[in-house]
């Protein structure tokens, strides 16, 4: 079983040869330097990157695999969630491609690919693990914010999902009001590391209800006027350390204490974290110590494999394949705002 995979859901162009379950190649080619003049992704330019680098970055990973197109079983691609007309290029291209080689084409919802990306073994690089053991699995990126209860593979349901940002939006939108460019996430992450978490006390929306759902634009806005009010903070660069590691550490503070709390309730015995968010260090070193102190299993997507990459979804593929779940159908079209259930 060998398969291309294809991702151009936002701004990353990324093409994954998979293996049995097993990552041969993953290419991804970063369109960053383009937005970050604009403060976030601009869909046309998004879509003509794509139109310029897919063909390359395919060439460069049936390359890497030593693949060649006849020795493929499958072709893959993001369908939604995502900026329709950047996914429409992948999409379109995996779907004439499958039909001129004759063979399946695989449509796969982005989020559910996050969703499953920590399931790669760290010993065996990029093999996908046989025993997926039932966990709480949290999603953050730009997009999404979304908490699921899973019992195996292919087998997950939505509990929480945030009501208005999602984790991602809100560190780059408060970056912004910072003066940091986008994305704002790793630019709070770099510049928190000197800074101290408790100097500003900023809200942490729906924290204490008793719910799985989350809600950002609250953090955003009791940021956005403290700077108004503060805003000589903002005249001394001395100052950005000690704001980014406590807007940090507010965001991270709601995510993990509502992971622990639906653990808790589903009687759960591991976290598993993906998304681009799930990069940050602070989450990271954060989620690890609370886990630890309870004997929880957690697992966190490797950080090439949290920000937008094929080979989550080659690997979503493959495991749809197998359980012969998918339509091939020629006239199927891009899902732009697909669920997750
Ligand atoms: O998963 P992803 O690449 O794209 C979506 O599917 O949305 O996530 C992108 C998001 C951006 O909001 C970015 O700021 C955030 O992930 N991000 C981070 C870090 N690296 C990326 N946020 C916090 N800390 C980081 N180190
Ligand atoms: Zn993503």
């Amino acid at each position: 079983m060998r398969l291309l995979a294809l991702e151009t859901s936002c701004d990353e162009t990324s093409a994954a040869i998979i293996e049995n379950n097993a990552v041969l190649s993953n290419v991804v080619s970063s369109q960053i330097e383009i937005h970050s003049e604009y403060g976030g992704v601009v869909p046309e330019l998004a879509t003509r990157e794509h139109l310029k680098n897919l063909k390359s970055v395919v060439n460069e990973a049936l390359d890497k695999a030593s693949c060649g197109v006849n020795d493929l079983t499958a072709v893959s691609a993001t369908q939604g969630p995502g900026l329709p007309p950047a996914l429409m290029v992948g999409w379109k291209a995996a779907q004439a491609f499958a039909y001129s080689i004759d063979k399946p084409l695989i449509g796969v919802n982005h989020v559910v690919a996050h969703l499953y990306s920590p399931w790669f073994s760290d010993g065996q690089k990029g093999k996908y693990l046989d025993n997926v053991e039932p966990n709480i699995s949290l999603i953050v990126s730009g997009g999404h914010t979304v908490l699921t209860k899973v019992k195996g593979p292919l087998n997950h349901v939505i509990i929480g999902q945030t009501k208005d940002d999602a984790a991602g939006e809100c560190f780059d939108k408060t970056a912004k009001l910072l003066g940091l460019s986008y994305p704002g996430g790793p630019e709070i992450d770099k510049l928190a590391k000197g800074g101290n978490p408790k100097a500003y006390d900023f809200a942490r929306p729906m924290l204490n209800q008793e719910n799985d759902d989350f809600s950002f634009s609250g953090l955003k806005t009791s940021v956005k006027y403290f700077l108004i009010k503060n805003s000589s903070l903002l005249h001394s660069k001395d100052k950005l350390p000690d704001l980014c590691a406590s807007i940090q550490a507010a965001i991270v503070e709601v995510l993990l204490v509502k992971s622990l709390r639906a653990a808790r309730r589903a009687n759960s015995k591991c976290i598993t974290i993906s998304g681009g968010v799930a990069r940050n260090s602070y989450l990271r070193s954060e989620f690890q110590r609370e886990c630890r102190d309870r004997d929880i299993v957690l697992r966190i997507a490797a950080p090439d494999l949290c920000t937008d990459n094929a080979a989550m979804i080659g690997l979503l593929a493959n495991l749809i394949y197998e359980k012969g779940g998918f339509s091939n159908n020629p006239d199927d079209d891009i899902k732009p705002n697909w669920n997750i259930n």
